[in-house]
């Protein structure tokens, strides 16, 4: 059964004080009450991850995220920080590639392809952001864009890597604008990124293969979202610095 997966992207946001703050209210509000198959990620910035590790007790539904991580194992990258550390500090999921860093850090496929590699390679599972801007789905290429974002940072992988990575389309239109993907959009693209995993893999893996929707997505319109079957979860922004509107959106899968 594929896994359900609500993962809140903190950005850069909140001191280490409102970040412990939110994250206790977060575990108190969830209060154990999850499905056996769905995984809640919390992605804060680095520096809380070791703190909201600690919070977590074992056997825990709820995981750290990292929201980036250096290609590279370790060395003279003055800033930045490896997979092994944030594996060390108690993070068991990396976002990469996210929008935000393909455009301000100019990150490109390439690199993408040496993270997944050394996220991969320190027992991290990935959750590999994808998505057209609005230029390329008015210009109708978001299946193209989509397809080469895949071949080129992801398709290398074996079956056994890419088996333990999680999918994010996240159209850039879609991010802290408040326009939504509907539905049917969403779940379109979904049906297509499963179709070209199983073509690459197989139909099975890509069954099996969780795959998030990010951009606008809230309490309001989540369970439409999630009620679409080629959509597994959700990656959350804005909505995921509230707590009360976080748990909303996980608890959609109990309802
Ligand atoms: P948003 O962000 O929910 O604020 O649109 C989503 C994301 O960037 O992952």
């Amino acid at each position: 059964m594929r896994k359900n997966i609500v993962a809140g992207n903190w950005k850069m946001n909140l001191d280490h004080a409102a970040g412990l703050q939110l994250f206790a209210e977060i575990l108190n509000l969830i209060n154990n009450e999850l499905k056996g198959n769905q995984e809640v990620v919390v992605c804060p910035p680095f520096v809380h991850i070791s703190s909201l590790a600690q919070l977590l007790k074992a056997n825990s539904t709820v995981s750290i995220g990292a929201q980036n991580c250096h290609h590279s194992d370790a060395g003279a990258y003055t800033g930045e920080i490896s997979a092994s550390m944030l594996k060390s500090s108690g993070a068991s999921y990396v976002i990469i590639g996210h929008s935000e860093r393909r455009a301000f850090f100019a990150e490109d496929d390439l690199v993408l392809a040496q993270k997944l590699d050394v996220v991969l390679k320190n027992e991290l599972s990935p959750i590999f952001c994808i998505g057209e801007t609005l230029e390329q789905r008015n210009a109708g290429t978001h299946f193209d864009v989509i397809e080469s974002q895949l071949k080129e940072a992801a398709f290398h992988l074996s079956d056994d890597q890419f088996k333990k990575l999680v999918l994010a389309y996240e159209p850039v239109w879609a991010i802290g604008t408040g326009l939504t993907a509907t539905p049917e959009q969403a779940q379109e693209v979904h049906a297509f990124i499963r179709s070209k995993v199983a073509e690459q893999y197989s139909a099975e893996l890509a069954n099996e293969l969780t795959i998030l929707y990010g951009g606008s997505c809230n309490p309001k319109n989540a369970a439409e979202l999630f009620g679409q079957e080629d959509i597994d979860g959700g990656l959350i922004g804005g909505a995921s610095l509230k707590a009360q509107d976080f748990v909303d959106i996980i608890k959609v899968f109990n309802s």
